[in-house]
C-alpha cells in the first residue's frame, strides 16, 4: 500500500521532469539578435559580421554571393507524419545602392535543408540557384527574396519587390514592397528597398492552415495587421526534417551592399520581438565613411564660408560706399577729365595723412600716386555742397585743364562726390613758395637768382593767363602760398581758377570779393570787380613779398601794424630802396634786378589802377626790353595805411578797410557791423574748410593806434560785401 503511494509522486515527477526537457527544447527553438557580434553564424561568400554587429551580406564589390547561417539546423516536422510546424521569423535590414534606380540583387531569408550553396551563382541566381536547378523539387529550400532586379527568366514583376519561393527563384506569390498600415488598410504604400532605409520583414508560416504571410513595414513601425503577402502553400512537401535558416545574397553588375541589422526566430509562436533601440549602426553612405575630423570640419568650413560671404558683401556695400561718386550726364563730355574716386584712393593710400601735402584755404591737399600711369599727383578736397553752378565750374575746371605752361601747375581733372569735389594737379616736388620764402628750418634760404626767376615765371605764367589764351583768365588769388616749385625750383601758378567755385550759386542780391587780404586792390571794396588789374596788384604784392622776404601786412619790433607798400615806399622816398631786399641774401643779390623789381612791384600794387602796368608791360619790364619805370614822387605820395584812416571808423567802410589793411587769413563774409563800447564789430560768416563759423567779433584797428586785429577763431574766410 506504501508503495502504491509512492506511485503518484513518481508521476509527478516524471511529468516535472519532462516539462523541464521541453522548455529547454522550446528555448531552443527561439532566438533573437539586435546585434550579430559574437555569434557563431556560419559566413561564407562576402558575408562578415562588421565591428559594430551589422551582418554585412555583400560588402560593395561586384559578382559576389554571401551566405549567413544559423549554425544549427532546427526541427521544422512534427513526427510522426512529418507535417512542418508553426514557425515565426523576423529581421531588420538595409540595402545600399550607389545608384538606387539600377541595382541588384537582393537579400533572401532562406529556410533550406543544407547551408552548403557552393554550387549557386550570384547575380540573379540570388546565391540560391544555379542556372540548371531552378524549381528542382530536391533544392528543399523555400525563400522570402527582397528583390531589387526585374528579371525576365523569374517572371519579376519589378525591380522592387518582394516574393515567396520554393525551390527556385520564380516566386509562388509576389508584390511591390510596401505595406498596409493599420489605419487605413486598403492604402498601399510604396517602400523602396534600395533607399537605404532600415526596414523589417514578417515572415510567418502556420502549419495547420498551410498559410505564409509576409509583412514589411519601415522600422519603428509596429507589424501591420495587413500582410503583404499570403499564400497557402504546404510547406511539408518542401521542407526536410532538419532545417537550416540564414540569409543568401548576391551582387551583380551594380555596386550594392546588403546588411541584416537584426533577427528574431520561433517555433510555434509568434517571433520575439528584436530590440530596434540596440541595433547597429549602418555605415554612412558613399563609398567611403565620412571621418570624424570632416564632421568636425565641414559644419565649421560652413560657418567660416557663410561668415566669409558675409564679410564679403559687407566689404562691397562699404567698397560701394567708400567709392561713391556723384556723376551726371552732363559730365559725359568731360569724360578723359573725370578721374574715378577709387583711383584717387588708391593713388594717396586711402588719403592717409602721411600724405596730407598741407591745409588750404578750400580744403586738404593729398599726395598721390597714380598706380596706372605712374603719375605723380596732388589731390585738393574740396567740399563743396552746392549743386548750383557745378555744371558751370566743372567746365572751368575742364577748360582750365586745358591751359598749358610752363610756370603753371597743370591741372589733370576733377573727381565728383557727395558734398566733395577732388581736383587732381600735377604734383609739385619742391612744395609752395611761402613755406621756402618763411619755413627756413630745413631749407636753405632762394638765392637771388632763384627768386628772380620764380618772379619771371609767375609774370610769365600770368601774361598767358590774361592775354595769350583764347580767353582771359583772372586768378584773383594770387599769393606765395599759390605759387609752387618744381624740381627745377621753378615757379608755378597753382589754384588759378579755383575762386571761380565760390562765385557760382549764391545769392545775386551779393557779390563776393574773393582772395586773401593784402593782396587784395583796394578797388576791389568798391566795385567788388575782379579785373586783370587787381590780378596785377596781388602780383605787385608778391614781388615785394618774395624780394623783402616780409609779408604784406607785418608787425613790428615795437608791434605796430606794418604795411608792406607802405614800408618799401618810406624806403623809397628816403632813397634807401634797396635796403628792403630781404636780410637773409645777406647782401648777395644783382642790385640792378633788385630796384628794377621793387619799382615793378610798388608800381603793380599802386591804389590807383590807372598807374599800373600790364602783364604785358610787366613781362618788358622784366626782360629789359622797356628802361625799368620811373617812380613818379607825385604818384607814389600815398599811404595806405592813413588812406585807411581818413576813412574813420564808420562801420559801412569797415568792409572796405578790412581788404585795404589786409589780414593775413582770408575774409569771412560781412554780414553786418556795429560799434560796441567804441570798438567795431564785424559780422562775418566765415567759410571755412568744411563750416561755417557762424558770427564772429572782429577788432579792427582802432583810430591809429594801431591795435592788432583779431579774428576768431582765425581761419581762412572771405568777405562779401552788399552791393544793395
Ligand atoms: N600740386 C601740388 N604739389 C605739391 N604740393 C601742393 C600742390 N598743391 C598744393 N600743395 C600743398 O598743399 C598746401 C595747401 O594747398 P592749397 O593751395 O590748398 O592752400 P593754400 O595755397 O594755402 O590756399 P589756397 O586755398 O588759397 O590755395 C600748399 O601749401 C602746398 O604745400
Ligand atoms: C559554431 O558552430 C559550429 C557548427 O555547429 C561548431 O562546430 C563550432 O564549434 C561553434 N563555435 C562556437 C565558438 O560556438
Ligand atoms: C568583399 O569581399 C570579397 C570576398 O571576401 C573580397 O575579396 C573583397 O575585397 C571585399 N571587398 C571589400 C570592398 O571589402
Ligand atoms: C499528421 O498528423 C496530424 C495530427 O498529429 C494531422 O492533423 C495531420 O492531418 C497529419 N498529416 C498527414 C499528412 O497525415
Ligand atoms: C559543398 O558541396 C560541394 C559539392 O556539392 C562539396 O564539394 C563541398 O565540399 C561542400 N562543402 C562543404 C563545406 O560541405
Ligand atoms: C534535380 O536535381 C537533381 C540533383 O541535383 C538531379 O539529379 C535532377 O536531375 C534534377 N531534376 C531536374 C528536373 O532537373
Ligand atoms: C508604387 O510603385 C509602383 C511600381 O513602382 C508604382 O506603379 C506606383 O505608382 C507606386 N505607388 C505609389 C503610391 O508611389
Ligand atoms: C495571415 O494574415 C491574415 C490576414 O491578416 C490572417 O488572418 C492570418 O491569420 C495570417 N496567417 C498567419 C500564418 O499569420
Ligand atoms: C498573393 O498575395 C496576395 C496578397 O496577400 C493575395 O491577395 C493573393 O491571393 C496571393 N496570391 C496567391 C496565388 O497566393
Amino acid at each position: 500500500m506504501g508503495e502504491m503511494n509512492h506511485l503518484p509522486l513518481l508521476l509527478h515527477l516524471i511529468f516535472f521532469i519532462v516539462l523541464c526537457v521541453s522548455a529547454i527544447a522550446s528555448g531552443e527553438d527561439q532566438f533573437a539578435y539586435s546585434s550579430f557580434t559574437g555569434l557563431n553564424l556560419t559566413l561564407d561568400g562576402a558575408a562578415t559580421v562588421t565591428p559594430n554587429g551589422l551582418l554585412e551580406l555583400t560588402n560593395g564589390t561586384l559578382r559576389l554571393k554571401g551566405h549567413a547561417f544559423h549554425p544549427t539546423p532546427f526541427r521544422f516536422s512534427k513526427s510522426p507524419n512529418g507535417t512542418v510546424k508553426s514557425f515565426a521569423v523576423s529581421y531588420v535590414f538595409a540595402i545600399y545602392c550607389v545608384r538606387p534606380n539600377i541595382c541588384g540583387h537582393g537579400i533572401a531569408f532562406v529556410v533550406s535543408a543544407t547551408k552548403n550553396f557552393s554550387t549557386a551563382l550570384q547575380s540573379e541566381y540570388m546565391g540560391l540557384i544555379n542556372d540548371n536547378n531552378n524549381g528542382n523539387l530536391s533544392n528543399h529550400f523555400f525563400a522570402v527574396e527582397l528583390d531589387t532586379n526585374q528579371n525576365e527568366l523569374f517572371h519579376d514583376i519589378n525591380n522592387n519587390h518582394v516574393g515567396i519561393d520554393i525551390n527556385g527563384l520564380t516566386s509562388v506569390n509576389s508584390s511591390t514592397a510596401g505595406y498596409y498600415d493599420d489605419i487605413d488598410p486598403s492604402t498601399f504604400h510604396n517602400a523602396t528597398l534600395t533607399s537605404y532605409k532600415v526596414m523589417q520583414v514578417w515572415l510567418e508560416y502556420n502549419g495547420d492552415r498551410r498559410q505564409i504571410n509576409v509583412t514589411l513595414a519601415p522600422i519603428h513601425m509596429a507589424k501591420p495587421t495587413k500582410p503583404l503577402l499570403s499564400t497557402n502553400y504546404d510547406l511539408s512537401t518542401v521542407l526536410t526534417d532538419m532545417a537550416y535558416i540564414g540569409f543568401s545574397s548576391s551582387t551583380g553588375s551594380f555596386v550594392a551592399r546588403h546588411y541584416v541589422l537584426g533577427w528574431s526566430f520561433a517555433m510555434n509562436k509568434p517571433a520575439p520581438a528584436i530590440d530596434i533601440t540596440k541595433l547597429p549602426k549602418l555605415p554612412r553612405e558613399g563609398p567611403k565613411p565620412r571621418s570624424k575630423v570632416l564632421e568636425i570640419v565641414i559644419p565649421l568650413a560652413t560657418a567660416a564660408f557663410v561668415l566669409v560671404m558675409g564679410t564679403t558683401a559687407i566689404l562691397l556695400i562699404r567698397r560701394t560706399l567708400r567709392y561713391a561718386e556723384v556723376r551726371e550726364d552732363w559730365e559725359v563730355e568731360f569724360g578723359p577729365h573725370r578721374f574715378s574716386y577709387k583711383d584717387l584712393f588708391h593713388a594717396t593710400e586711402g588719403f592717409k595723412n602721411k600724405n596730407l601735402l598741407g591745409i588750404g584755404g578750400f580744403g586738404r591737399v593729398y599726395r598721390g600716386l597714380l598706380s596706372a600711369s605712374k603719375l605723380e599727383i596732388a589731390v585738393k578736397r574740396i567740399s563743396h555742397d552746392s549743386k548750383q553752378g557745378m555744371r558751370e565750374f566743372v567746365a572751368e575746371v575742364v577748360s582750365i585743364g586745358c591751359l598749358k605752361h610752363r610756370n603753371l601747375v597743370q591741372l589733370h581733372g576733377y573727381c565728383r562726390r557727395k558734398g566733395e569735389l577732388l581736383l587732381v594737379y600735377e604734383y609739385m616736388s619742391k612744395g609752395s613758395l611761402d613755406k621756402c620764402l618763411y619755413d627756413l628750418e630745413d631749407k636753405p634760404t632762394l638765392s637771388w637768382a632763384q627768386r628772380f626767376r620764380i618772379i619771371k615765371g609767375i609774370a610769365s605764367a600770368l601774361l598767358y593767363l590774361h592775354e595769350e589764351w583764347e580767353r582771359v583768365v583772372l586768378h584773383r588769388d594770387i599769393k606765395p602760398s599759390n605759387v609752387l616749385l618744381d624740381d627745377e625750383m621753378n615757379g608755378r601758378l597753382g589754384d588759378f581758377g579755383l575762386a571761380r567755385l565760390y562765385d557760382h550759386g549764391t545769392d545775386p542780391q551779393t557779390t563776393h570779393v574773393v582772395g586773401t587780404i593784402g593782396y587784395l586792390a583796394p578797388e576791389l571794396a568798391r566795385t567788388s570787380k575782379a579785373t586783370p588789374l587787381t590780378d596785377v596788384f596781388s602780383f605787385g604784392i608778391f614781388v615785394l613779398e618774395v624780394i623783402c622776404g616780409r609779408k604784406p601786412i607785418d608787425q613790428s619790433a615795437q608791434g605796430n601794424q606794418v604795411i608792406l607798400i607802405d614800408w618799401v615806399l618810406d624806403h623809397c622816398h628816403r632813397g634807401l630802396l634797396l635796403e628792403v631786399v630781404d636780410t637773409k641774401l645777406q647782401g648777395d643779390y644783382n642790385v640792378d634786378e633788385a630796384s628794377l623789381t621793387l619799382k615793378l612791384g610798388l608800381l603793380c600794387s599802386h591804389p590807383f589802377t590807372n598807374l599800373r602796368p600790364n602783364m604785358r608791360q610787366v613781362m618788358q619790364y622784366l626782360n629789359r626790353d622797356m628802361p625799368p619805370p620811373d617812380l613818379n614822387p607825385m604818384h607814389m605820395s600815398f599811404n595806405v595805411l592813413s588812406l585807411m584812416q581818413n576813412k574813420g571808423f564808420d562801420p559801412e567802410n569797415i568792409a572796405n578797410q578790412m581788404t585795404m589793411v589786409g589780414w593775413r587769413d582770408r575774409i569771412g563774409v560781412v554780414t553786418g557791423s556795429t560799434i560796441r563800447d567804441g570798438i567795431p564789430v564785424l559780422f562775418l560768416t566765415a567759410h571755412g574748410q568744411d563750416e561755417l563759423l557762424g558770427r564772429c567779433r572782429i577788432r579792427t584797428m582802432a583810430a591809429g593806434r594801431g591795435e592788432q586785429m583779431h579774428l576768431a577763431p582765425a581761419s581762412s574766410v572771405k568777405i562779401e560785401r552788399s552791393t544793395g
